[in-house]
């Protein structure tokens, strides 16, 4: 069947997880995280990412932005930078205007010209996802933001990808999911959407039951894709 809607995830995929660290460590006075910057970057992603999946087998939800804090948190002590609460407090404030890659709103924008429905499905709660699609300017390229807060669980539980269908009245088989994570892409795969990974580090596939069908470095490609 063809695709009709494109769905993205929203961290590491359309924003830049990375950006909050890189710019805080770059900033004047910063000298002692600019040494750590990139393992604090690191720690707090795959710890925020771990929290997840723990509250959601746990039947513990809380929204993203408490997970995002406690990932923090872990990764400021484990590099010896807990009692600098200023820093803590900027690399949060950063966090809600993370840069979009630079390709993003000129793909979504081709997209909605060739009449695709386009949407973002994150475990983000909708407050940051407002604040991260309204500083990356692209608010009118996106027919909707679905987060997990809807359903109360963080990905993969199927109930969350049930959104969009629910959200954009398709078939499974109409969607095309695109996610920098490879457990996301995978388990969308397993779930029945088409999939894309975009992998720009260039890691290996993780080992799950389901593989992404594509496999990308960036964005760009993802309207002709989405088309063919
Ligand atoms: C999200 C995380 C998984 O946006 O990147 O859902």
């Amino acid at each position: 069947m063809a695709i009709t809607t494109c769905i993205f995830d929203a961290y590491g995929t359309l924003f830049d997880v990375a950006a909050a660290a890189r710019e805080a460590a770059a900033e004047p006075g910063r000298e002692a995280f600019a040494q750590h910057w990139q393992q604090v970057a690191n720690d707090w992603r795959l710890k925020q990412l771990q929290y997840t999946w723990l509250r959601a087998v746990a039947d513990a939800h809380s929204d993203f932005w408490e997970v995002t804090q406690n990932g923090l948190d872990w990764a400021l002590e484990a590099s010896g930078l807990d009692g600098d609460a200023e820093l803590r407090e900027r690399l949060l404030a950063l966090y809600w205007e993370l840069s979009a890659y630079p390709e993003v709103p000129a793909m979504l924008a081709k997209l909605k010209a060739a009449g695709m429905n386009t949407g973002i499905l994150s475990n983000g709660s909708p407050d940051m996802l407002n604040g991260a699609v309204a500083s990356a300017g692209v608010q009118d390229v996106l027919d909707d933001v679905l987060s997990v807060e809807d359903v109360q669980i963080f990905k993969p539980a199927a109930v969350v990808y049930d959104l969009v269908g629910k959200r954009f009245d398709c078939a499974k088989s109409e969607v095309l999911f695109v996610s920098s994570n490879g457990w996301d892409a995978g388990c969308a795969t397993g779930y029945g959407f088409t999939t894309a990974w975009v992998n720009r580090a260039g890691e290996p596939v993780d080992r799950l039951p389901w593989t992404p069908q594509h496999i990308l470095t960036d964005l760009t490609s993802i309207p002709d894709l989405a088309s063919s």
